[in-house]
């Protein structure tokens, strides 16, 4: 059996961010004009109000103070709420394919790996620019990798089942130079205009190079364990897929874009996080205690914190569990990469840490890992 690593990482950050502050002036210009388009109708009683959005109930809800997006303009167009971000003609790469391009070249650098020699691209991301073909082989193409490639969406989980899906083809052999990616443009599925939820996501892309330890190129974390759940759940869910006819015909369906039963998901989740994690642990033999990190999914600040607790016995000492919620928001599938992308570096050989996502499905997965 060959011993799996993660010899590289690498995160694309879009360059345009917006903050809490410039969020709620959109969303309130937007509720504004809603009830003076309606005013009939909220006045007689038969239509409620939008009521205005809050910073600070963004900041103390979520632990979110900003994101970055894609584009930034057409989000913040309250006549529009939705980003411009133009469809590219066939010829052209796809928006995924470039974001996830440049998150592939950091980790392949660190990794001291050229594309060459890829023989495997799994785009790992909680929706697709398109159904076929996969997001993953243009990838494969643009940056001159050999082998194979696939999509696959396992929502906010995508990143850390699709570690285990690689690490597995490189214990067996199949494969010896893995990438997982993750382009997240959750601006584009994210319902603007929806109080409770316009402030959740931000875009990035992250990517991870795995491959067999023995040929790692320097200081790389051995992939101890993966583990991979799921259990059925409507709480957090997306209607839009193939099935749905022309964008006119169903604008507007609530349904075609992100939605969640917020509560719901943090009563749930929570337990079959921790109790994910401490199994994880105790079945390879590794105490709480050892634990040098927590790289969890970044969804919301509240929901980590107890996860860390519950999981380490006691509040987490800062630095134990990285938080980069309140610079990217929930980025999906990428928030637990971005953790481990920029809080890893300074571990010494022997320390331990977990890498844990968590979200649609429901899912989680957690991956085991140990500085060498
Ligand atoms: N601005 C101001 N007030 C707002 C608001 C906004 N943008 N959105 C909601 N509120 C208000 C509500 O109207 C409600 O007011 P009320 O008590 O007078 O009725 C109050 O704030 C609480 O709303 P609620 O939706 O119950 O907030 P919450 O404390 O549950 O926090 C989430 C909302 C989404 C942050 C929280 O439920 C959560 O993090 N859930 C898990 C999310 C998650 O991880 N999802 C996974 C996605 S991958």
């Amino acid at each position: 059996m060959i011993q799996p690593a993660i010899t590289g990482s690498g995160v694309f950050t879009p360059e345009q961010v917006i903050t809490n502050d410039e969020l709620v002036v959109a969303f309130n210009a937007y509720a504004d004009r809603i009830n003076a388009d309606n005013a009939e109708a909220i006045a007689a009683g038969k239509m409620d109000p939008v009521p205005h959005s809050s910073a600070d109930f963004i900041l103390s809800a979520s632990g979110i103070e900003q994101r970055f997006v894609m584009d930034k303009d057409g989000v913040l167009d309250p006549d529009r709420m939705f980003p411009s971000l133009a469809p590219r003609d066939d010829d052209s790469p796809s928006i995924m394919a470039e974001m996830a391009v440049d998150a592939i070249t950091k980790a392949l650098a660190q990794a001291g790996r050229d594309p060459s020699e890829v023989d495997l691209v799994i785009c790992a991301a909680s929706n697709h620019e398109r159904a076929y073909p996969a997001i993953a082989v243009e990838i494969q193409k643009l940056i001159g990798a050999g082998g194979f490639a696939f999509d696959m969406n396992v929502a906010c989980s995508s990143a850390t089942f699709g570690i285990q899906a690689a690490a597995d083809m490189v214990r067996s052999g199949s494969v010896t130079c893995a990438i997982v990616v993750n382009p997240e443009i959750c601006s584009a599925h994210l319902e603007w205009r929806d109080r409770d939820c316009h402030f959740i996501f931000g875009d990035v892309a992250t990517a991870v190079v795995i491959e067999p330890e023995a040929q790692a190129n320097g200081a790389h974390f051995t992939i101890h364990g993966t583990r991979c759940a799921t259990e059925f759940s409507n709480n957090i869910r997306n209607n839009n897929g193939f099935l749905r006819r022309t964008h006119d015909q169903m604008e507007d369906r609530r349904d075609m874009q992100f939605m969640q039963n917020g509560r719901k998901v943090f009563k749930e989740v929570l337990p079959m996080v921790s109790a994910h994690i401490l199994g994880h642990l105790d079945d390879a033999g590794w105490e709480a205690d050892s634990l040098k990190r927590l790289w969890l999914h970044q969804a919301n600040k509240t929901m980590n914190d107890f996860i860390g607790r519950k999981v380490l016995g006691r509040t987490p000492e800062p630095g134990e569990q990285p938080n980069i919620l309140q610079d990217y928001a929930n980025t999906s599938s990428a928030g637990s990469i971005i953790a481990f992308s920029k809080y890893s570096d300074d571990m010494q050989a022997g320390d331990r840490g977990v890498i844990c996502s968590f979200g649609a499905g429901y899912s989680v997965g957690s991956v085991l890992v140990e500085r060498a």
